[in-house]
């Protein structure tokens, strides 16, 4: 197997979620819903909330902190941070300049990418340009969501499947001869689907106090037609991947999918031919965290040695917009 020579590589990870759990059995007290529907029709047995204090910059902190010490860097070391997140501190500035005065990392430049559940390979992937073109060597990805506060606690159809959590990555430099890295990325949207997963509270089409008068600053989700676009945008971004990298399905080592529901990973895998053993889910204890779920998950999976040294990983995402991508990945 011959890959492009990374620029790219992975140098540490990290993640952080609030302790607070919220049971599928603690939301049968507050909608019409049961665990048994939730844990058979989404995977989900639990998620995280952060408490009324906590700032999504704050959660992305601490996140971050975990992957630059795995990475064995300072926070002046940071070039570039990257932060994708649909429910960010405020409409301006970045939430990723509150994290910048938090870690004090002031070398760098600071932006908010929003690119909903599919953020992280986004931000990854514009991670991978700027370093590749020498632009930065050091760059922080982190994705950060307190879906908590944006979810109507009345509405089963959407409180269910969210929760609160950030992962962070730091991507670097490749030495010349690197074989480990980011091999290949992958990203793509559709702006006609926008009104299928969404919401409009703080944006600017319609006031906020009509908006709020109308109770729509809440997530709003089309959930099956969102389920099947999921299936087909992630299989289709799995696919193209491993096509033009001339690989199959054998010989990815772990597949980190976007965690919003145990149905669509089992699908994706089903429709790609890669095993499921080799599919890393933790949907069951966090939910849906959106931009957070793919950083969490990658953390989870190489602190319990579920990703070892030298393995191929493939993340794929897919979220509202809609938006999708993927990223190949030696670690
Ligand atoms: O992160 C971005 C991407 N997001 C996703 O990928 C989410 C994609 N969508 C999904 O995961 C699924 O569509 C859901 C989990 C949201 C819903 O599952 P479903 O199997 O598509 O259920 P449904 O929406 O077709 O609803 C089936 C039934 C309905 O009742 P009727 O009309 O058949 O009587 C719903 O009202 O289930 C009902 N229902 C519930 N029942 C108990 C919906 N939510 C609940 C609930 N508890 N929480």
């Amino acid at each position: 197997m011959s890959l492009k020579t990374p620029k790219t590589i992975l140098l540490g990870t990290g993640y952080h979620v609030p302790e607070k759990v919220l049971t599928n059995f603690d939301l049968e007290k507050m909608v019409d819903t049961s665990d048994e529907w939730i844990r058979t029709r989404t995977g989900i047995k639990e998620r995280r909330i952060a408490s009324p204090e906590l700032t999504t910059s704050q959660l992305c902190t601490f996140a971050a902190q975990k992957a630059l010490k795995d990475a064995g860097l300072q926070p002046e070391d940071i070039d570039v941070i990257l932060l994708g997140t649909i429910t960010g501190d405020a409409l301006f500035p970045s939430t990723a300049c509150y994290v910048q005065e938090k870690l004090g990392a002031v070398n760098a430049a600071a932006m908010d990418v929003q690119a909903a559940c599919a953020g992280f390979v986004y931000i990854s992937t514009l991670a991978d340009a700027l370093i590749s073109s020498g632009k930065a060597k050091h760059v922080l990805a982190i994705g950060g969501e307190l879906l908590s506060r944006i979810v109507d606690w009345t509405d089963r159809n959407t409180c269910v499947l969210f929760g609160d959590g950030a992962g962070a990555a730091v991507w670097s430099r490749a030495p010349g001869d690197s074989t480990r890295g980011v091999i290949d990325t992958y990203l793509k949207s559709d702006g006609r689907l926008t009104e299928l997963l969404c919401s409009y509270g703080g944006g600017t089409n319609t006031p906020l106090a009509q908006i709020v008068a109308e109770n729509r600053q809440f997530i709003t989700m089309k959930g099956q037609e969102v389920f099947k676009a999921a299936v087909n945008s992630m299989s289709e971004a799995v696919e193209l991947v491993l096509a033009r990298n001339n690989l199959t399905g054998d010989d990815i080592d772990v597949l980190i999918p976007h965690q919003a529901n145990i149905r669509i990973m089992n699908a994706v895998v089903k429709k790609t031919k890669i095993a499921e053993e080799k599919v890393y889910v933790n949907v069951d204890r966090f939910g849906n965290t959106s931009a957070a779920s793919i950083p969490i998950a990658l953390a989870e999976a190489r602190e319990t040695g579920f990703i070892k040294p030298g393995q191929l990983v493939l993340h794929v995402s897919f979220g509202g917009g809609f938006t999708w991508g993927a990223l190949l990945l030696r670690e």
